[in-house]
């Protein structure tokens, strides 16, 4: 069966059918997800229970994995495949971590909006969320529309923000949140790196807002200044109008495009197990 979509939102998000993800893909379904990556931004995959193998191999379709958030974590993979990113509050020996774990402030950082690996170059591309263990309330995860965000925009101030750049770091959110404890080697082990403000989509052809949680200054103003365009912006983006709220069931696969949306977390019981696992692939190499 070929892939199916039906939008959730009018040009922003649709749920995926008819594809079987577990099994190799041919080329036209590769294409044809692409394609729909390109105007919806977010796909909905339903009832797709994936073995670490299986959603390793549908990501690979997609680019080379990421592999540059080992660099920023300061816990143990707890998964056996080096490419899966465990996005849990699971400590190394299987039980819920205690509130203070290392791994806990990490994955609180993932609740401010964001863009994965923005901070690296190149940075990332689509990012596929799947769902084992959820909790029984809250851990919804938001996604918000840079495009529709960078089409609201007056053409003036549109206009400006097309001569900025931001530099973003991959400590940043964490120092937002109190986590300051980095040794100086920690910090310069990902250098920062500098992307405009406002980017072209290469597949959509569409304007889009590049911001989010590791966006740290903005080069053409003070510090200060920066701070609060970037702060003023991200209010804009994140309107309700921008943005879908998934609801996670078990064996949902979340597919995003890194450059068309900012996801977050939501808050939930830290003390309720919620298990999801990553993948991620990288933009073709850019020198902007
Ligand atoms: C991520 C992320 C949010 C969540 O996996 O990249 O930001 O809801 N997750 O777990
Ligand atoms: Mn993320």
């Amino acid at each position: 069966m070929p892939l199916s979509l039906t939008p959730i939102m009018p040009g922003f998000a649709a749920e995926a059918g008819g594809l079987d993800l577990s099994s190799p893909l041919d080329s036209p379904d590769i294409r044809a997800i692409e394609a729909a990556m390109d105007e919806h931004a977010v796909l909905v995959f339903r009832g797709q229970a994936l073995a670490p193998e299986a959603q390793l191999r549908f990501a690979q379709n997609f680019g080379k994995l990421d592999l540059g958030f080992k660099k920023a974590s300061k816990a143990p993979n707890r998964l056996a495949h080096e490419a899966l990113l465990d996005i849990s509050n699971v400590d190394e020996t299987g039980q819920v971590a205690d509130r203070n774990h290392r791994k806990i402030v990490g994955n609180l950082a993932n609740q401010l909006w964001h863009s994965d690996s923005s901070f690296q170059n190149p940075p990332a591309r689509y990012s596929m969320l799947h769902a084992v263990v959820l909790p029984a309330a809250g851990g919804e995860t938001e996604f918000a529309d840079m495009r529709a965000a960078c089409d609201a925009l007056p053409p003036a101030q549109r206009q400006r923000l097309r001569e900025l750049r931001a530099e973003h770091y991959a400590l940043h959110s964490r120092f937002l949140l109190g986590d300051d404890d980095y040794s100086e080697a920690q910090r310069q082990a990902i250098p920062p790196v500098v992307w405009p403000l406002v980017r072209r989509h290469p597949g959509s052809g569409r304007e889009l807002l590049f911001i989010g949680a590791h966006a740290s200054r903005v080069l053409e103003l003070s510090v200060a200044e920066g701070r609060l365009l970037l702060m003023d912006l991200l209010e804009h983006a994140t309107q309700p109008r921008f943005v879908y709220r998934h609801a996670w069931r078990p064996a949902d696969l979340v597919m995003w495009d890194n450059r068309s949306t900012l996801h977050r977390g939501r808050p939930f019981d830290l003390a309720a197990r919620r298990e999801l696992r990553r993948t991620t692939t990288l933009e073709a190499a850019s020198a902007q």
